[in-house]
């Protein structure tokens, strides 16, 4: 890893620009998931401690180079102060002479990044402008690394520039995972379209040993294969794409892991009556919603043996019951291992974290990643530019 870390850097008597992710799910005007922004704790208190003054450059939904005042970062500028037990001023404007009057452990926070079109643009000189509010670039947004912006991507550039604590933690624990992880390793893939995670599945069959695939992304492989899957979610037009990583399992001797068994229902609505049958059987009128228990007993069994565990997407319809009992079985199972220290176990990426947290296991993975999008482009083997420019 060619960057330095907050270790590496004098902080004394320095502003430090922090890039962080605390892009956080908002409803009715309340933060209702805290997470990303409790772990930036580490990095502002290490900068403080080090007599730094912390300046936070982020980004809040997508408004696309336009200011929209639903999207400023004013109104979660009280739950980061909360949040950091400290003050926490909120700029919109004058950033430099803001920056000039700010006490020592007082936190700046400057309004959504994207609010700029050269943010997402890359833009030179607007990295520029950023860069000559602060001596030091510190990027603790590992959630952001996938993106090649100008506050995570150009002003690393420009400054003497360094990793925070929390993207120092993520990249280790990834590393552990997939970088020169114990093996075997397995993958436990999920979620609804094969489409999204086409990349995803390449790059995995070429590095883990055992794939498991659920979710509604198993319906296209069970068709691929000339089973009929009855009215359940299914890319027909990929099966094509799906024989092929199937090949290319094989080549590589990754086990792919489909369902053994499936649980079927004529509606999607929790509640609704099942039954559980042969992967070949799904009867005409009805759909697929979950891996059945042989399923998950066997991915049990494949757990017992493995050494690490990655996972990203749900094996059912997690989200209405019972369609999430395989999800929620399985994690369980990967949550004993861990405990017991038998298994390194990471996670990550959109609905993986909620899956988890409703399994009830998230606190019992060695690794939960607070990242979506970039999870899924470092689990397809992508160079972050985020990261790549701290290099
Ligand atoms: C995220 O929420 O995953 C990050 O903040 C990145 O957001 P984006 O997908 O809008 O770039
Ligand atoms: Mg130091």
């Amino acid at each position: 890893m060619g960057w330095k870390t907050l270790d590496d850097m004098d902080f004394a008597g320095k502003r430090a620009l922090v890039r962080v992710d605390i892009n956080v799910p908002v409803e009715n005007g309340v933060v209702t998931d805290t997470s990303r922004i409790e772990r930036i704790i580490p990095t502002v208190d290490d900068i403080h401690a080090q007599g730094g003054k912390v300046i936070l450059l982020a980004h809040f939904d997508r408004p696309k180079g336009k200011v929209v005042p639903e999207m400023s970062l004013e109104h979660i500028a009280g739950t980061v102060a909360d949040v950091l037990g400290l003050t926490v001023t909120f700029v919109s404007s004058n950033y430099a002479e803001a920056v000039d009057e700010m006490e020592d452990e007082e936190v700046l926070l400057l309004e959504n990044l994207r609010f700029h079109p050269g943010e997402e643009s890359n833009d030179a000189a607007f990295a520029a402008r950023l860069a000559s509010l602060g001596d030091i670039y510190v990027n603790d947004a590992f959630s952001a690394a996938h993106r090649a912006h100008a506050s995570t991507e150009a002003i690393a550039h420009l400054l003497p520039s360094c990793a925070g604590r929390l993207l120092e933690e993520e990249l280790g624990a990834l590393d552990a995972a997939l970088g020169n992880p114990a093996r075997p390793v397995v993958a436990v893939v999920g979620g609804a379209k094969v489409s999204t995670k086409l990349d995803l599945l390449g790059n995995l069959v070429g590095k883990v040993d055992h794939l498991v695939i659920g979710g509604g992304m198993a319906n296209t492989f069970l068709a691929a294969q000339g089973f009929n899957v009855g009215k359940s979610l299914c890319e027909h037009d990929l099966a094509d794409t799906a024989r092929a990583i199937l090949a290319k399992a094989q080549a590589t001797g990754c086990e792919i892991i489909l369902p053994r068994d499936i649980v079927v229902a004529r509606e999607f609505k929790a509640g609704a009556a099942s039954e559980t049958c042969a992967p070949d059987a799904c009867p005409d009128d009805a759909m697929i919603l979950d891996a059945g228990p042989a399923t998950v007993a066997y991915i049990a069994e494949v757990l017992e043996k493995a050494k690490t565990l990655v996972w990203n997407g749900p094996l059912g319809a997690f989200e209405i019951t019972p369609f999430d009992a395989a999800t929620n079985a399985a994690a369980r199972h990967a949550a004993g291992l861990t405990q017991a220290g038998k298994l390194i176990s990471v996670a990550g990426g959109g609905d993986t974290v909620s899956a988890l947290n409703q399994a009830g296991v998230a606190d019992d993975f060695t690794y939960i990643s607070g990242a979506g999008g970039a999870f899924l482009e470092w689990m397809e083997g992508k160079t972050l530019p985020g990261v790549a420019a701290l290099g």
